[in-house]
């Protein structure tokens, strides 16, 4: 065979990746189930690079050069072990499968772990940055051995985004299931970043009183500062869109209920079972939730409480700077979760994942790309240990001085009525880590009071439970 690499599941992803690697001077296999997929693919983009259309897995195989390495790209779940369980018999000792859907971290693990077991190199490579990242660029988290990195790394880095400094938006992120994980990880705070663009986006509409047209201009404004994002960007041009069939804006004649495949859920599924608040996550996975129940919307319409007022229109531009004070400081939360279940995460797998490197391959080509990323890294960089990114001086000095807005701007939703569940849980979160005594106190009190589950003390060591149904006193475990 004569290609470096192939592509099986040519769906627009699938294809726009080919392309992008054919682009890159590569000669890529292409093959697919139907095979007109693979005929309208060559026929269109035949002129871009160099490919071989391959018919079936055979000659799919057998166009690849040694040792092989082959992209699947189909759905994640059963279709990818379909996929998997087809081309597996046909490899030989030293190969390498790349699995480049959104897939769980426990699939990828195990079919890691089968496929070592055959002598096959599994990767499990979070992609990001939809149709438009495939094809031009994307940010590519790669799990597996270290010696599949090394055969497959340098062509990553090739077709992967470049940060502004030039540096490839790829880095081997761990073993096994590592880089599905922080794929993973990177859509729970894709899900924040887009509920907390939502939540300004909703407190600028009722309480200040914008267009969206005008909130879309405000956008762009944000988005030339230290928000200066992707998605920012992408609200700006959604907001400013006028439908053309009734002449609204296109933000109002879209159904108000959010879809979700997967992946935001699993984020807070797993910081779950890691024991990681991931609130603001959270909060963004529960409204797409909400957001879906139109017959529990619709029952509840009638429920009492205060319709927002708008400002006058001399108030509004300071409640917009508000906002986005509000915005960043919730943001910064929203970061410092997620980064802490990659932590946590990497603890509990034994993947060594490099925190700085991961918020580096973030700062191109993926959908949560912002400026903000650059900071991050070298917050990493400089204290690679750091507990928590609101350990880091800088961020910490910043919500310092958006902390008085963004509290102004969380108690006027409350008082208005807007709903603004990520906004008000990372301050929640904030303030539950900086506070001296948290009420944990009391529901160790009321743990020990009906279950004897008993508890610590401040002042001495050991494990001590009161005798409530009896003398109150107090006895050592
Ligand atoms: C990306 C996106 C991509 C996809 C999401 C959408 O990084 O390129 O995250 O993976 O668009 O999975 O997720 P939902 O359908 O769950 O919103």
């Amino acid at each position: 065979g004569t290609a470096q690499i192939g592509v099986t599941g040519l769906a627009v992803m699938g294809r726009n990746l080919a392309r992008n690697f054919a682009r890159n001077g590569y000669t890529v296999a292409v093959h697919n189930r139907t095979t007109a997929k693979t005929d309208a693919l060559v026929e269109e983009f035949g002129d871009e690079g160099a490919f071989v259309a391959a018919r079936t897995p055979e000659e799919f195989v057998a166009a690849l050069e040694r040792p092989r390495r082959l992209v699947i790209m189909v759905k994640a779940g059963e279709p990818t072990d379909a996929v998997i369980q087809e081309f597996a018999p046909l490899l030989d000792e030293g190969d390498v499968i790349i699995d480049g859907g959104n897939a769980h971290f426990e699939d990828t693990r195990r079919r890691e772990k089968e496929l070592r077991g055959r002598g096959i190199h599994f990767v499990g490579a979070g992609i990001s940055g939809g149709e438009e990242g495939a094809l031009n660029g994307p940010s590519i988290m790669p799990g597996g051995s270290a010696e599949s990195y090394a055969s497959l790394g340098p062509m990553l880095e090739k077709i992967a985004a470049k940060a502004k400094d030039g540096t490839p938006c790829t880095t081997h992120i761990g073993p096994d299931g590592a880089g599905h994980f922080v794929k993973m990880v990177h859509n729970g705070i894709e899900y924040a970043d887009m509920q907390l663009i939502g939540e300004a986006y909703q407190l600028l509409r009722d309480v200040a009183g914008y267009s969206p047209a005008q909130i879309a201009d405000i956008f762009r404004t944000w988005n030339t500062g230290r928000l200066d994002s992707y998605l920012i960007e992408i609200t700006a041009e959604v907001l400013s869109h006028v439908d053309a069939a009734t002449g609204k804006p296109f933000v109002d004649v879209v159904l108000d209920r959010a879809e979700q495949k997967g992946t935001g859920r699993w984020t807070v599924q797993i910081a779950l079972d890691l024991g990681v608040p991931v609130s603001g996550i959270a909060e963004a996975v529960f409204a797409r939730s909400v957001s879906g129940h139109a017959d529990l919307r619709d029952a509840s319409r009638h429920l009492a409480g205060p319709t927002a007022r708008k400002l006058r229109e001399d108030e509004a531009p300071a409640f917009a700077d508000q906002v986005e004070q509000a915005l960043y400081a919730s943001k910064i939360v929203a970061y410092t979760q997620g980064f802490h279940e990659i932590t946590a995460g990497s603890e509990q797998y034994d993947w060594d994942i490099d925190l700085g490197k991961v918020a580096a391959i973030w700062r191109g080509g993926c959908i949560i790309r912002a400026a903000f990323l650059d900071r991050i890294t070298s917050a990493y960089e400089a204290q690679p240990d750091m507990p928590s990114l609101l350990s880091d001086k800088s961020f910490a000095e910043e919500i310092a001085a958006a902390q008085d807005d963004w509290r102004t701007v969380i108690a006027t939703a409350v008082a208005q009525g807007v709903p603004t569940p990520a906004f008000a849980a990372t301050l929640a979160y904030y303030d539950s880590l900086r506070a001296e005594r948290l009420p944990a106190a009391l529901t160790q009190g009321q743990r020990d009071y009906f279950g004897a589950h008993t508890y610590h003390r401040t002042d001495r060591e050991g494990t001590f439970h009161t005798l409530w149904g009896d003398d109150k006193s107090e006895v050592e475990n």
